[in-house]
């Protein structure tokens, strides 16, 4: 008995604060924390519970690496920690910073078909602005320049949804080899594969099964089975419903993502079935 806690005491003396391995860098509404979270079935994957944001917020930034470590969870050695921060995919600065930290690390992005990921980024901005007892455009008013008639480049939504711009200048530190997309609207129907198919690209042993994810109707989502006690959902903020869009601004407006999707499909070598 008394061997078992002193084995347990070095066991646990063994836990380090390591940095991450593989990070989610985006994008914002791809279904980045049901990601962070499915991986976290994982038994050699530890995450990081909040958005560090060290990457992208130059005051984080400024603190150092060793304070980046320090926001890391504790860990066994053979375990990879896992950050999320949407922001990074976006931001000029991160893809720099992280090269300097670990020119070999991992890269995960879980992308949406473009115009859903618009809507949904509207859709929390909305949420926000309610909250605060503000008003807010519609959709279509900040997605289309009403001059022009054309699509509004300038709106971020719409920015953050040309993913071949924002991976083009991660090209530039990072081989494609580097970085596995993942197919953030599978996510939400059909997990496993998606999830299998990141085991696989972060090398490590198939652990992740049917029996970890399970329907949940009343959520619309699938939900995360640890064990035989514990099982959770994401937080309701993961799923919100969306406002309906003037059928003629989403076709603009895949109109718009089309030529971008082409090359995005065409630089990574996955292929969605995005109209
Ligand atoms: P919606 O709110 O548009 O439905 P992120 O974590 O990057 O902000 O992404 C949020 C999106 O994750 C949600 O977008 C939701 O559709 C998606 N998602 C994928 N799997 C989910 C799950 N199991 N539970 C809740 N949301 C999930």
């Amino acid at each position: 008995c008394k061997g078992n806690a002193s084995r347990e005491q070095t066991h646990r003396q063994s836990l380090v604060q390591q940095l991450p391995r593989a990070i989610i860098i985006g994008v914002r509404k791809g279904g980045t924390r049901a990601l962070l979270e499915m991986l976290n079935l994982h038994p050699a994957v530890v995450k990081a519970s909040q958005e560090i944001h060290f990457f992208d917020d130059d005051e984080n930034y400024a603190r150092g690496i060793e304070w980046y470590r320090g926001e890391m969870p504790f860990s066994f050695p053979h375990q990879i920690t896992i950050e999320k921060s949407p922001a990074y995919f976006i931001t000029e600065e991160v893809p720099e910073r992280i090269f300097k930290m670990n020119s070999s690390i991992k890269l995960l992005v879980t992308v949406r078909e473009p115009t859903t990921r618009a809507v949904s980024d509207y859709t929390q901005v909305l949420e926000g602005k309610e909250r605060k007892n503000k008003t807010y455009h519609k959709f279509e008013k900040l997605a289309i320049n009403t001059n022009t008639c054309e699509v509004n480049t300038k709106y971020k939504a719409v920015q953050t949804s040309i993913y071949t711009k924002h991976l083009e200048r991660w090209l530039k530190y990072f081989p494609v080899e580097q970085f596995h997309v993942v197919d953030g609207d599978r996510l939400i129907t059909d997990p496993l594969p998606e999830l299998q198919m990141v085991e696989r690209f972060l090398n490590l042993p198939a652990r992740i099964g049917q029996y970890n994810l399970y329907f949940n109707a009343t959520r619309g989502f699938y939900c995360l089975r640890f064990n035989i006690v514990f099982n959770k959902c994401l937080a309701g903020s993961k799923g919100r419903i969306h406002p309906e869009v003037d059928p003629s601004v989403v076709t603009k407006l895949q109109r718009f993502f089309h030529p971008f999707n082409q090359k995005f499909y065409q630089i990574t070598g996955r292929t969605f079935n995005w109209p």
